[in-house]
């Protein structure tokens, strides 16, 4: 089913429950490659990148048990050290299994990621990092083949600060050879969480969620069990579709922390958010004002959520400038935006976003990537008649049920062939 049918215009209410983060799984997920025996782990969402990640696991030798949101991970001795292209290529994320298997066994061989919807993404910074550490990269054939006896620890700088790029030193780092530095790290919350799995393991790091993340080297980790983080994204999409609607979410099993550059926006805007230790509520509001955003590394205000705040703009009042300063070809939702009514002047990196309170009505529209799949989704709430999202499974990349969630909130939205 890849198309989702929404009939705009229900008012949203009641509570719904946050999963667990993707992009805190993930690395998690190809940490267990560190360590040989049996990993646990709790909250794990059931999404398609889930499913990736694990068969590029088992493709390595390791045995995978699912049940329900319970997912257990058996590592011996990997059968093999080469991430082949046809698994890589339908996740980026996949590079992640680059640090671990090149430090616990000296070589490895990942396909090079090619192109994505959202920009080039390019991983050099992951390459200089193992350089760093003394290993031979060498790109052949569009493979990286790796190689080092042993990785040394290094003071290392990221030129820019690159979450998956922090996430892969981070974890070499834990056999390597003395003490590493990584400066200009991200501090996304998704590091911390990745940070608090390997120390569970036995490793050595401090200074996860600052700039400056210190790793001593341990000659061995061994498994643990670790409850996943919740996806602030999510939590972020599903506030947002209370307030589109002008309705009473309360989005429960979050951080409100990790959602700090949002809710400030949110109150810019004119909605009134609470917020407890693990929920935040939107208050209805018959209007909301146009406000300028930037995205920009954590804690400022994340990428991942450009494309549904600008959903939210669009119906607000007043005009917004949105400027994406991290991907650079992350509009590819406005043009469908504008299909159901928008008036948005895309340029480079930068988007005006005119508000139309009521202005938006249903259209076919095609769904480009993942978050920008959920900005569609946001938009048909409020669109008048019904819309039509097609390539819908970008939306399974990334968001556990959404539409059971939305549909307990009283929103009309089903899937059809
Ligand atoms: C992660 C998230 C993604 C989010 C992004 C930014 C996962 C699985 N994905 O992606 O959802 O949108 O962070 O918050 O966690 N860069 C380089 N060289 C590199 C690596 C990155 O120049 O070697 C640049 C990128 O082009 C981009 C910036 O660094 O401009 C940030 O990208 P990065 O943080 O690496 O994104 P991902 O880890 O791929």
């Amino acid at each position: 089913m890849d198309k989702m049918v929404i009939n705009g215009g229900k008012v949203l209410r009641g509570e719904a429950r946050t999963s667990g983060a993707k992009n805190a799984a993930l690395p998690i997920l190809f940490s267990t490659l560190l360590a040989a025996g049996k990993h646990r782990f709790t909250n794990v969402p059931r999404l398609m990148d889930i499913d990736s990640t694990s068969a590029l696991l088992e493709s390595l030798g390791c045995k995978i048990t699912r049940d329900g949101n319970n997912l257990d991970i058996e590592v011996g001795e990997l059968t093999s050290i080469e991430a082949h292209y046809d698994l890589v290529r339908k996740m980026r994320a996949s590079i992640l299994c680059l640090g671990p298997v090149l430090t616990r066994y000296g070589q490895a061989i990942v396909s090079l990621p090619g192109g994505c919807a959202i920009g080039t993404r390019p991983i050099d910074l992951h390459l200089d990092g193992m350089k760093a550490f003394g290993a031979e990269i060498e790109l052949k054939e569009g493979y990286v083949r790796a190689s080092a006896k042993k990785l040394k620890g290094c003071t290392f700088l990221f030129e820019t600060a690159t979450v998956g790029g922090t996430e892969n030193l981070m974890m070499a780092a834990t056999l390597a050879e003395g003490t590493t530095v990584l400066e200009n790290a991200a501090k996304e919350p998704e590091i911390v969480d990745l940070a608090e799995y390997l120390n569970k393991m036995g490793a050595k790091i401090t200074g996860q969620g600052t700039s400056i993340i210190t790793i001593e080297g341990v000659k061995a980790l061994k498994p643990a069990e670790h409850r996943i983080m919740p996806d602030r994204i999510e939590a972020g999409t599903l506030l947002i579709a209370g307030a589109i609607t002008g309705g009473d979410v309360k989005v429960t099993d979050c951080r409100p922390k990790d959602l700090e550059a949002l809710i400030l926006k949110m109150k810019e805007s004119g909605f009134t958010i609470e917020t407890g230790d693990d929920w935040v509520r939107v208050l209805p509001a018959k209007s909301w004002k146009s406000v300028d955003v930037t995205t920009a590394p954590h804690p400022l205000f994340p990428t991942d959520l450009q494309a549904q705040f600008m959903a939210l703009m669009a119906v607000a009042e007043g005009t917004s400038v949105i400027t994406e300063t991290i991907f650079e070809n992350r509009f590819m939702h406005v043009q469908e935006l504008v299909r159901l009514g928008a008036e948005i002047i895309p340029k480079t990196r930068v988007a005006v976003v005119r508000g139309h309170k009521n202005g938006l009505t249903a259209a076919p529209v095609m769904a480009t990537d993942l978050r920008a799949s959920a900005s569609l989704v946001l938009a048909g709430l409020v669109a008048k008649g019904e819309t039509v999202v097609n390539r819908i499974y970008h939306l399974d990349r990334g968001y556990e049920n959404l539409e059971a969630k939305l549909v307990a909130l009283g929103a009309d939205v089903r899937r059809a062939e």
